[in-house]
């Protein structure tokens, strides 16, 4: 598989502070690669460098092989869309998406029009060549802002919060579209959000970002089932987690006990013995509501419902173990037999003991 982007080590300090701390990964030719991660975990930082605009302080940038540290912008096989879109207003769309052909150099006027007419195609926006940036909708105009850098056939596409100036509803569309788009003219792209929903709906691989690392690198089912790391496990995906210690341990399962006085049934994490503190987690979706009383290997406990969230297609509930205040989120199955349940109701959950996850409590929670 031939490699488009390769970052090694890269580490870059502010001051004393250190805003990406020996990042590396590749991004094979072709895939929607996204770095996930929250508000100033190092994200910007990161794409920054990779376009030119700021230099490691340690660490190997190779684009397509070649090594392009010390290239500036301009020099490197990479385009960037920016979250504020950067379009110039006094030009109309065909301008806009040919100022950086022009700016290398084109200068015949039909090939020029032939280009960006075909690459206005492709982004569905046919016959707008001679539209004013201020009569486009927001997401046609992030239509021009991609047209106008994919034009330019860079080996990466860097994006930074490209969808962040949208509306939600917009968002939802355009994260659709531009997968769609992405996957119709194979240009590798390398997205930033700090939003997971997008993340794992584009991606062929995500990066989770923290404080300036990669907690994992992985597919976006891997990362939610298979969580490497608490960080991700809370970052991914709603998740209920408790912290406990472990009581018992035999050759495949151990018992936890929880702050809150539950004692669960888990699988074995690798090496944690009793006593050991962990942190347990668990989906939503994990949650059985009054699990058959036959099935053996469930965990089973009594809450009382707080309060129903309705949405459409995926409601869930609130509930409160007996006797406490702390509050789980169940997802509630689309299934008219759970029709009668309301606030305030008491009720039997239970969860198999295959689907809890639980690490090795490191460092202390925040
Ligand atoms: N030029 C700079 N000088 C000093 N500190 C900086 C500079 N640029 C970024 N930082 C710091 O480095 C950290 C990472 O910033 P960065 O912009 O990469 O975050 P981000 O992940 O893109 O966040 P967001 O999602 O809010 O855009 C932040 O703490 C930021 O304050
Ligand atoms: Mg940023």
């Amino acid at each position: 598989m031939d490699i488009d982007l390769t970052v090694k080590t890269v580490t870059k300090k502010f001051q004393d502070f250190t805003a990406v701390d020996g990042v590396s990964f590749d991004i094979a030719r072709g895939h929607f690669f996204s770095i996930l991660g929250p508000s100033g975990c190092g994200k910007t930082t990161l794409l920054r460098m990779i376009a030119g605009f700021d230099n490691p302080d340690a660490g190997e940038i190779e684009i397509r092989g070649e090594n392009v540290l010390g290239l500036p912008p301009n020099k490197r096989p990479v385009n960037m869309v920016f979250q504020h879109l950067a379009l110039f207003p006094m030009m109309n769309v065909a301008e806009n998406v040919a100022f950086g052909l022009r700016r290398r150099g084109e200068k015949d006027k039909s090939r020029l029009s032939a280009r960006v007419s075909a690459m206005l195609q492709r982004v569905g926006l046919q016959g707008f060549e001679t539209k004013q940036i201020g009569q486009l909708s927001g997401g046609q105009q992030q239509r021009v802002a991609i047209a106008r850098s994919l034009v330019l056939e860079p080996a990466v596409l860097l994006l930074d919060e490209p969808l962040g100036a949208l509306d939600l509803k917009l968002r939802e569309h355009m994260k659709v579209e531009l997968k769609k788009l992405q996957s119709e003219v194979g240009t590798t792209f390398m997205y930033i959000t700090h939003d997971q929903s997008e993340a794992l709906v584009m991606s062929d691989y995500i990066a989770v970002m923290n404080r300036g690392k990669f907690e994992q690198i992985d597919t976006p089912s891997n990362l939610y089932n298979r969580p490497q790391t608490p960080f991700v496990a809370r970052f991914v995906g709603d998740n209920n987690s408790w912290s406990g210690t472990i009581r018992e341990r035999n050759h495949d399962r151990m018992t936890v006990e929880t702050d809150d006085g539950h004692r669960f049934r888990v699988r074995k994490t690798s090496s944690a013995s009793p006593g050991a503190a962990v942190e347990l987690f668990l989906r939503p979706e994990a949650i059985l509501i009054q699990p058959d009383p036959g099935l053996k290997e469930i965990n089973r406990f009594s809450v009382v419902v707080r309060s129903i969230l309705f949405d459409g297609a995926s409601s869930r509930l609130l509930v409160s173990p007996l006797h406490s205040s702390r509050e789980l989120i169940v997802s509630l199955p689309q299934n008219r037999q759970f029709d009668h349940i309301k606030p305030a109701d008491q009720l039997e959950i239970g969860w198999s003991e295959a689907a809890g996850i639980t690490f090795e409590q490191t460092e202390p929670l925040p």
